[in-house]
């Protein structure tokens, strides 16, 4: 056998046990990604092939969740993306907010430590007052979900240092978050979140209809055809007209594109076609 065919049946032995032994459907992600991303924690054990950093993570329960970490990926920050939260406060927000559903739901795909869903949250409720009708936020569930528990901990706890703010609005910051940093989210804000684990891959939407969908930096990692079923439950759990937010070097492929129209193609603002 050649030694590259060696190495990528050593590869593969490894994702599918990252499956089977903690559920991260590994052989879904591009492998270009996985291998960088697995080859950083190889260098940091020293070891040099996929069957020994294998037999590593046999006895290292601490490696477990360092490779965990890598793969999951959960750099993000407040706002990210200034002119998208622009566009959406500008037009996405305003469309869900006048919709006539008893409730609203909003889902967060990916939502790492919970920034993203605490800045939509901030945009709703800042429409709501600009309405004047707070007492409706109550029909609004703005629902986010990830893979990774670790991240989940950090968003139910909704207290981001300075770093997190550096695309924040001014205005926005100082009234939807506390004084100084850390900087805790108020609670007006944190009380239209609901955090929840759930795997993309594996996992259905929450239940709906949904009114817009946030999945921005994540399927960037998912191999083509992962991309592909993830847009067509996307397009069916979404009520005709539903929006879908993807992130700026992320788009729509193959016959994805045909389910969805683009209201903003530069910010990757995509919506599922009113009945
Ligand atoms: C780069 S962060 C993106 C965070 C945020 N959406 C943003 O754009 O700033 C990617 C997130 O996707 C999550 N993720 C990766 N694979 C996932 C899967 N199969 N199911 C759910 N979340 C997943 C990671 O745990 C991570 O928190």
């Amino acid at each position: 056998m050649s030694p590259a065919l060696v190495d990528d049946l050593a590869f593969r032995a490894l994702t599918a046990k990252i499956a089977s032994e903690r559920g991260f459907g590994a052989a879904n992600y591009r492998d270009g990604c996985l291998r960088r991303r697995i080859a950083v924690r190889m260098r940091a054990c020293g070891v040099s092939d996929y069957t020994a950093y294998s037999a590593r993570l046999d006895t290292d329960a601490a490696e477990w969740e360092k490779l965990l970490d890598a793969l999951t990926i959960n750099v993000t920050k407040l706002f990210r993306d200034r002119d998208v939260y622009e566009a959406m406060a500008h037009d996405v927000v305003p469309a869900v907010w006048a919709l006539a559903a008893p409730t609203l739901r909003v889902w967060s795909a990916g939502c790492s430590s919970g920034e993203e869903p605490y800045s939509l949250a901030a945009l709703f409720h800042r429409h709501a007052v600009s309405l004047s009708q707070q007492d409706r936020l109550s029909r609004l569930q703005i629902i986010a979900s990830d893979i990774d528990r670790g991240s989940l901990d950090r968003a139910r706890a909704a207290t981001y240092a300075d770093a997190a703010f550096v695309d924040t609005p001014a205005e926005l910051r100082q009234r939807y978050f506390s004084p100084g940093a850390p900087a805790t989210v108020v609670d007006e804000a944190r009380a239209l979140v609901t955090f929840e684990r759930r795997d993309l891959l594996n996992e259905a939407a929450p239940r709906g209809p949904l009114h817009l969908i946030l999945c921005r930096n994540v399927v960037i990692y998912f191999d083509a055809a992962s991309q592909q079923a993830l847009f067509q439950r996307f397009h069916d759990a979404l009520a005709p007209g539903g929006y879908l937010v993807l992130g700026k070097v992320e788009t729509l492929l193959g016959a994805a594109r045909t389910l969805f129209d683009a209201t903003d193609h530069r910010r990757r603002i995509f919506r599922r076609p009113a009945a």
